[in-house]
């Protein structure tokens, strides 16, 4: 069973979104032909090389007997999908525990994570497409130190792994001179679309999920003639609301091991669609417990928000409660309870809400998400009139910031 999407609470009719089929063919037949800039995510389920996927899955079982930790360094699109991906899915047990640096500028941070190479063996993955991340340079350098404390030159060059552009950059540079194993950020997929490539496949693969199955799921989306259905659907939605006043997204799980998913989701749409004056603001929550912090403003605060709900529909392990009042039931059950109570509580205020069903968390469904949420976010993002594949204000910012350090 594939993921499915319910727009049946957001208030919006079938009439307004069928009005926008023209637009999202235009729109998909500009994802799809080829000749738009960064758009090489869109056949990649299709098309990837095979080969490739073997010799990440080769260095991943050396890494997995290299080391105990790998410290992945890189920041944005160049660490969330990893992320989200490893604590979203089931690991192997006994495979090294993922960790990432570079991810802010926090001293504190860092020190931590540095005290933690102490105690096992180790090995680094740097990721940045530029290769010019102050973030990531700046860890990188603190962290590459470190390891050749630790191991020697000769050792900490075999346990430094790359991930970066083709030809360009000060970390393609750098990794040719010293022959770090590396691999390619393809020119035509931006950071954000990129989790599905080697900068989230490698980390992944070391923490022993299994990318094969998430490049299935993907398959299934990209080849199936009906996968556009749905996100074609909810990307219209998205559109819709905004039209009408909903500039605030309020994405929602039920899954704590969702929560760096939503987060990967914040930085696809945010990036993707927040220029020009317009985009919806993204935000995360994570539920039941933020509907003891946020339940409040969600039942009767502004109403400038519509919620999409991410609903796992099966979970691989159920909990019977033992005693007391609520005896007999399982957590499940409760679970499902509160995403059936909270959607018609909130839906009866007038809250237009958005359901995605997932069937269950594993590689598969997972990669079909990935997929769902690309192609959602650039249908919405060329409805809006505004580019998906460029970050104009992150570039801004980063300018300036260097500006401060040089
Ligand atoms: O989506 C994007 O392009 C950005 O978020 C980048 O991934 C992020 O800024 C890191 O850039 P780089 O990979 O060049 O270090």
């Amino acid at each position: 069973m594939d993921l499915r999407v319910d727009i049946s609470r957001s208030g919006l009719t079938g009439e307004e979104i069928n009005a926008k089929k023209d637009a999202v063919d235009a729109a998909l037949e500009r994802l799809w032909s080829g000749k738009e800039d960064f758009t090489g995510w869109v056949k990649l389920p299709l098309e990837y090389d095979k080969n490739e996927v073997e010799r990440i899955l080769n260095v991943s079982d050396i890494i997995r007997q290299q080391c105990g930790l790998l410290i992945v360094i890189g920041i944005g699109g160049s660490y969330l999908g990893a992320k989200a991906t490893i604590d979203a899915l089931e690991k192997e047990p006994d495979a090294p525990q993922v960790k990432f640096a570079g991810i802010n500028l926090s001293a504190v941070y860092h020190a931590r994570l540095l005290r933690e190479m102490d105690l096992q063996d180790v090995c680094l993955c740097v990721i940045s497409k530029s290769g010019t991340t102050v973030e990531t340079t700046a860890t990188f350098n603190i962290f590459k130190k470190a390891l050749i404390e630790k191991y020697g030159k000769e050792e900490a060059v075999k346990r430094i792994y790359a991930i970066t552009d083709e030809k360009n950059g000060a970390l393609r540079e750098e990794t040719e001179a010293e022959g770090y194993t590396s691999f390619v950020i393809p020119s035509d997929i931006g950071g954000r679309y990129s989790v599905l490539t080697p900068v989230g496949l490698l980390p992944i693969a070391v923490a022993g999920v299994d990318i094969r199955g998430l490049l299935q799921g993907a398959e299934t989306m990209a080849g199936s003639p009906e996968w556009d259905f749905d996100a074609s659907s909810y990307a219209v939605a998205r559109f819709l609301l905004l039209q009408k006043g909903k500039a605030v997204e309020a994405i929602q799980h039920y899954e704590p091991s969702l929560k760096y998913f939503v987060e990967w989701i914040k930085q696809l749409f945010g990036e993707s669609e927040g220029k020009d004056g317009t985009g919806l603001f993204p935000a995360g929550l994570e539920l039941t417990a933020d509907l003891h912090s946020m339940g409040q403003f969600l039942q009767q605060g502004s109403q400038i928000f519509f919620e999409t709900v991410l609903n796992v529909k099966n979970s691989p392990v159920d909990m019977t409660i033992p005693a007391g009042p609520l005896e007999g039931k399982t957590l499940n059950q409760l679970n499902r309870a509160a995403v059936r109570g909270v959607i018609e509580a909130h839906s009866s205020a007038g809250v237009p809400i958005i359901r995605i069903d997932i069937p269950e968390l594993d590689a598969f469904h997972y990669g079909q998400l990935i997929y769902f949420f690309e192609t959602s976010c650039a249908i919405t993002a060329m409805l809006m009139g505004v580019n998906p594949f460029d970050q104009p204000g992150v570039e801004a910012y980063k300018k300036e910031m260097k500006k401060e350090i040089f």
